[in-house]
């Protein structure tokens, strides 16, 4: 497998960089429409994907396109790999609500946008930055693990060469520092400091799963070596997807569980 790890992503010199971190869109186009404006109304320098643009939704061809013009670092996410696999592998590796909506994602994505997800690589270490970024984990041969549980956070934690790790697919946000362990309520920002490490979940632009129906997203802040994070929360017409979900026949416990965000 070719990963193309040769994009510039820092141009170097900037006295501060605003990062958006975006993941998980899942082929929602309104939600990932609206965090586009969102990202363009804080004037930031770089977006970052962490993968799993396609999958549940009904817009994946769309999405690709429109995150291909957004963002400069992509990842491949797990929905990424089971349209790449054969359909046998797909079957094995999924549950059925998600391998039937994948059946579905298959039929709308041409040959060479697969040949273009198939290229991307689950996790990169962007060095000039102090940065660790993967879909699901960080650590080797870990790649789809849900980092939810206290452990695998520290066992990221250990793995993380950088001082900031930030991870997707679990469809939950979280701050876990090394320091203070699980930040309950999260400032806007919370300053990123001194020493302590960091794991940072941005949660799902087009399926969150934390209880909160808007899309979620991270936005770090690199100013004179102190960092901040802000989690984003922004609101798009649930009911616009929904309607497009239901032209192309996708389950309705798809739709459904957008409005309670589950
Ligand atoms: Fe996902």
């Amino acid at each position: 497998m070719l990963f193309d790890n040769s994009i510039t992503y820092y141009k170097g010199g900037e006295a501060t960089m605003k990062i958006a971190i975006i993941s998980d869109i899942h082929g929602n186009l309104e939600a990932l429409e609206k965090v586009a404006e969102d990202i363009k109304n804080l004037g930031i320098t770089l977006v970052i994907c962490l993968g799993d643009i396609v999958g549940y939704g009904p817009y994946p061809a769309e999405c690709l396109t429109r995150v291909q013009s957004l963002a400069t670092v992509i990842l491949r996410g797990n929905h990424e790999q089971a349209v790449t696999d054969t359909i046998e592998e797909a079957r094995e590796a999924m549950k059925d609500l998600a391998f039937h909506a994948i059946e579905f994602t298959r039929t709308k994505l041409s040959t060479s946008e697969i040949a273009y997800l198939n290229s991307l690589s689950p996790s990169q270490v962007l060095s000039e930055i102090n940065l660790t970024i993967a879909h699901g984990s960080a650590v080797p041969d870990r790649g789809w693990t849900y980092v939810e549980k206290e452990g695998l956070i520290k066992q990221e934690l250990k793995n993380s060469a950088t001082r900031i790790c930030v991870l997707g697919h679990t469809h939950v946000p979280l701050v876990y520092g090394s320091a203070h362990g699980l930040y309950k309520y999260l400032p806007d920002p919370l300053i990123l400091g001194g020493d302590e490490k960091f794991i940072i979940n941005v949660g799902s632009v087009g399926q969150p799963r934390d209880g909160d129906c808007r899309a979620s997203y991270g936005v770090l802040k690199i100013e004179n070596d102190a960092t901040s994070f802000s989690l984003r929360r922004v609101f798009y017409n649930i009911q616009k997807t929904e309607d497009a979900m239901r032209a192309v026949m996708l389950d309705p416990i798809l739709y459904e569980r957008l409005y309670c965000g589950e």
